[in-house]
């Protein structure tokens, strides 16, 4: 099946009630074990690319594996930039082949914001590309941007409407209390999501798709797993999975995920290299790597976002 873009998703996924997971990727064994998993499930599935991912890995090699893993399934796949920062990278990401692409314009003024985002969204649309926006300021680290949480800001309600309007974005990221990278909260302090805010969003903006990021719920068992062989990650705390699941079945049609592939990767890379201190060739540890993307993204689509069986 071709890769598609979001608009038909999105509307699937307000009606029927459940989120559509975006993926980071940035290599083959990421974008096998995510697809895999959504074949098996039958969900449909964004790819999402960030800028950081395109200097590793290459926008053609990107591409190319992306429509490698669209051509073996037959499930929707939509193909995103995650953090466009400028008009260029959405262009080159639009003139390149993907099907929709964020322009992320929350660093700047609200005004300097809608006028990014609109010349985004001309040039997007007029290629039949979806575009998201965003309003709010998440805390936590998006490539080379480091946002201190006393910077992070809630998404104003009353700015939604003029932003939507004036600009003609397709979806749009807020700022509920989520955040970037795997230490989302302080130790001992209780995980808390402004579902306030994101109602007052809803009935303001009816029917309109809403995006979450910073997403990944930092499972205990990764955790474990990094730190018993060898790893570091004193106090990594995610969103909890029950509220990811109320975010779900909300406006909330896109919940991105990065962190957790990192995480299951890592821990499963961890695993086996000391359980194989001899192995030397690649495919041993990236095979359990990639099944463990496939088990994490898996899980995601089942008992959280409500996606599967929705293809
Ligand atoms: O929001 C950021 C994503 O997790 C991508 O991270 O910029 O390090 O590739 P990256
Ligand atoms: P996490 O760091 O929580 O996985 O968020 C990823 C993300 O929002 C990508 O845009
Ligand atoms: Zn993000």
């Amino acid at each position: 099946m071709p890769i598609t873009s979001t608009k038909e998703m999105f509307k699937k996924a307000y009606d029927g009630g459940y989120a559509v997971g975006a993926f980071n990727v940035n290599n083959m064994e990421i974008v096998q074990g995510i697809t895999e998993a959504a074949q098996e499930l039958r969900a449909p599935v964004i790819l999402q690319v960030s800028a950081g991912a395109r200097k590793y890995a290459n926008h053609a090699y990107l591409m190319k594996l992306v429509e490698a893993a669209a051509s073996e399934t037959d499930i929707p796949i939509a193909l995103h930039l995650d953090h466009g920062a400028d008009f260029e990278i959405c262009k080159s990401c639009i003139d390149g082949g993907f099907t929709s692409v964020m322009i992320d314009g929350s660093h700047h003024s609200f005004k300097e914001n809608i006028e990014l985002t609109k010349k985004v969204v001309e040039y997007a649309h007029a290629k039949g590309v979806t575009v998201e926006g965003e309003l709010g300021q998440l805390a936590g680290v998006e490539d080379d941007v480091s946002v201190s949480e006393e910077d992070a800001s809630y998404t104003r309600p009353e700015e939604v409407e003029e932003f939507v309007s004036k600009t003609g974005v397709d979806s749009l990221a807020i700022a509920i209390g989520t955040s970037h990278g795997a230490f989302k909260f302080k130790p001992g302090q209780k995980p808390r999501l402004r579902f306030d805010i994101l109602d007052s969003i809803t009935q303001i903006l009816p029917g309109f798709p809403i995006v979450l990021h910073g997403a990944s719920s930092v499972p205990q068992n990764f955790l474990e797993q990094i730190n018993k062989y060898g790893g570091d990650m004193p106090g990594a705390i995610g969103i909890p999975e029950d509220m990811l699941r109320t975010a779900a079945k909300s406006a909330v049609c896109k919940i991105n995920i990065d962190s957790d592939i990192r995480m299951a990767m890592t821990a499963a890379i961890r695993k086996h290299m000391a359980e194989n201190p001899s192995h030397f060739d690649p495919r041993q540890y990236l095979l359990p790597a990639r099944q463990a993307v496939k088990d994490m993204v898996a899980h995601k689509i089942s008992n959280v976002l409500g996606c599967d069986s929705k293809a």
